[in-house]
């Protein structure tokens, strides 16, 4: 079964029919949340229900499986995912000021993400460019030197709604 081409929704019902091992049930159980994780952004709760009855995998162990994953979420995620890097070099070039500034402009605080689905704002450990420090990522990009100036320009791209955060 090519998993990466099915609706959750209906696949569902057709995993559950077809899959009868518990091996092989649980063997799908990952993949179906990589799936259900990308179309809906977190792991909404009706539908880990909807996976449990159809694989007859008890709810409490598939959310044990996917806690243990930090990619899955079971909160919606903002449209905008910004991680403060708050590894030592990031640290040393201020990015604790970078955090203040972010939680206190969208009101959230570190892990948390805005009523408007915006943003979600994060830190994250060293994520390897230290030449650039402070760094932030916004999505996949990558925005170095992050100084008044720029964390500015990410703050206007979120609030206007430019995703790509570099300015
Ligand atoms: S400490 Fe921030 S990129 Fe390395």
């Amino acid at each position: 079964m090519d998993i990466e081409n099915i609706n959750i929704k209906s696949s569902i019902g057709v995993i559950g029919g077809i899959i009868t091992s518990s091996e092989s049930r649980r063997g799908i159980l990952i993949p179906t949340l990589h799936k259900m994780q990308l179309e809906n952004g977190y792991l909404p709760e009706d539908l880990l229900r909807l996976l449990s009855k159809k694989l007859s995998i008890p709810l409490a162990e598939i959310y044990s499986v996917a806690s243990f994953y930090k990619q899955f979420h079971f909160t919606p995620r903002g449209k905008n995912i910004v991680r403060v890097c708050t590894g030592t070099a990031c640290h040393v070039r201020g990015s604790s000021k970078v955090v203040d500034a972010l939680q206190n402009r969208f009101n959230v605080k570190a892990g948390e993400t805005t009523e408007d689905l915006k943003l979600t704002l994060e830190t994250v450990g060293c994520v390897g460019c230290c030449g650039l420090a402070p760094v932030v990522t916004v999505n996949e990009g990558v925005v170095g030197a992050v100084g008044p100036k720029k964390l500015k320009g990410l703050i206007h791209d979120i609030e206007e709604g430019d995703d790509n955060g570099k300015s």
